[in-house]
C-alpha cells in the first residue's frame, strides 16, 4: 500500500531523509518510531504531499506521489502532529470544509459527518465550538476528519503526544478500530510503548536513516528474552538472556536483589541504536 524506496530530503545543507526504504502491506498499521528530529514529521509530510522530496520515490496504492500527486493525495489522510481545526467554527462546520476540499456532495457531507462524529464518541458535541474540547477530543475530531473522504491509509504523526495515560490509551483503541475496519495505519512516534502496543511492525529511525525494522516481537528477540537491571554511578547497566534459567541464574549470583523482567522493545531500541529516544 506504501512503497517508500531510497527517500531523501536536503532542508538546504542539512540530511534530513538520508535514503529511507521500507514498504506497508495493505491493513498493516505500521508505525514509525524515532527521537525528536529523526526525520518522522518529514517523511508524513513527503507522502502526504506538503513538502516535496529530494531524491528517491514513493506510491500509495500504486500511485506516484511526484507524477500522479492527486491520485496519491486521495488515498491518505493526515493527522498532523500540531492541532490544526479552525477552533471559532463547531465540530460539524470543521468536518464539513475538509469535506469540500474533497470535492464531497452536500448530502454525503452530512451523513458521512454524523457517522464519523459518532465513530470517535464526540456526536453529543457536534453543534459545540471546537475551543470548548479538551486536548483528547481535538485529537478525536482531527482523526476523523482525517477519514471523512473514506481514505485506505491513515498517517497519524504523533497522535498521542502530549496526552494523559488514560486519554493515549483510548485512542490506543480508536487507532486499533479504524486499523480493524480495513485502513492501512502509519503512525509516527517517539513513545517507545506506543509502538509496542499498537504496531504490526516498527521502524527505527534516526538522524533520517533505517537502523532496524520489523514486527516488535522479532526485534525484541533480537536482543533476549529477559532482562537483568542493575543501577550503578554510572547508570543503568542491563544484562540480557536468551531464557529464564540463564537469567536466573544471573540474578541468583547478584547479592543486590535486583529483579529480573521481560525485554521490551526500548531495550531493543537502545541495543539496535545506542540511544535513547525522548
Ligand atoms: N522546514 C524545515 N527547514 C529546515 N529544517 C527542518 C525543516 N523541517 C524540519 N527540519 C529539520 O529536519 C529534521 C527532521 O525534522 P522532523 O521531520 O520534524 O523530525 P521528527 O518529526 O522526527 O521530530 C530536524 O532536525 C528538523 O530540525
Ligand atoms: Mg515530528
Amino acid at each position: 500500500m506504501i512503497v517508500i524506496e531510497n527517500l531523501r530530503k536536503q532542508y538546504g545543507a542539512f540530511t534530513a531523509l538520508d535514503g529511507v526504504s521500507l514498504r506497508v502491506a495493505p491493513g498493516e498499521l505500521f508505525a514509525y518510531l524515532g527521537p525528536n528530529g529523526a526525520g518522522k514529521s518529514t517523511t508524513i509530510k513527503i507522502l502526504t504531499g506538503l513538502t516535496r522530496l529530494s531524491g528517491g520515490s514513493a506510491t500509495l496504492g500504486g500511485a506516484d506521489i511526484q507524477t500522479d500527486p492527486i491520485a496519491a493525495k486521495r488515498q491518505c489522510g493526515v493527522v498532523m502532529q500540531h492541532i490544526n481545526l479552525d477552533s471559532d467554527l463547531t465540530l460539524v462546520e470543521n468536518m464539513d470544509i475538509h469535506g469540500r476540499l474533497f470535492g464531497m456532495s452536500a448530502a454525503d457531507r452530512v451523513a458521512r459527518t454524523e457517522e464519523l462524529l459518532g465513530y470517535v464518541d464526540l456526536y453529543d458535541r457536534k453543534e459545540k465550538l471546537v475551543s470548548t474540547l479538551s486536548g483528547g477530543m481535538k485529537r478525536r475530531l482531527m482523526i476523523a476528519r482525517a477519514l471523512m473522504h473514506n481514505p485506505s491509509i491513515l498517517f497519524l504523526d504523533e497522535p498521542t503526544v502530549g496526552l494523559d495515560a488514560e486519554i493515549r490509551r483510548r485512542i490506543w483503541g480508536l487507532i486499533k478500530k479504524i486499523q480493524n475496519a480495513g485502513t492501512t495505519i502509519f503512525l509516527t512516534t517517539h513513545y517507545i510503548e506506543e509502538a509496542e502496543f499498537l504496531a504490526d511492525r516498527v521502524a527505527f529511525l534516526d538522524e533520517g536513516r533505517l537502523r532496524a525494522l520489523d514486527t516488535p516481537l522479532a526485534l525484541m528477540h533480537r536482543v533476549g528474552a529477559w532482562a537483568f537491571d542493575r543501577l550503578t554511578e554510572d547508570g543503568m547497566k542491563t544484562e540480557y538472556f536468551p531464557d529464564r534459567d540463564s537469567a536466573q541464574a544471573a540474578v541468583t549470583l547478584d547479592a543486590g536483589g535486583h529483579t529480573l523482567r521481560r525485554v521490551n522493545l526500548e531495550d531493543a531500541f537502545l541495543t539496535l541504536t545506542g540511544k535513547t529516544v525522548v
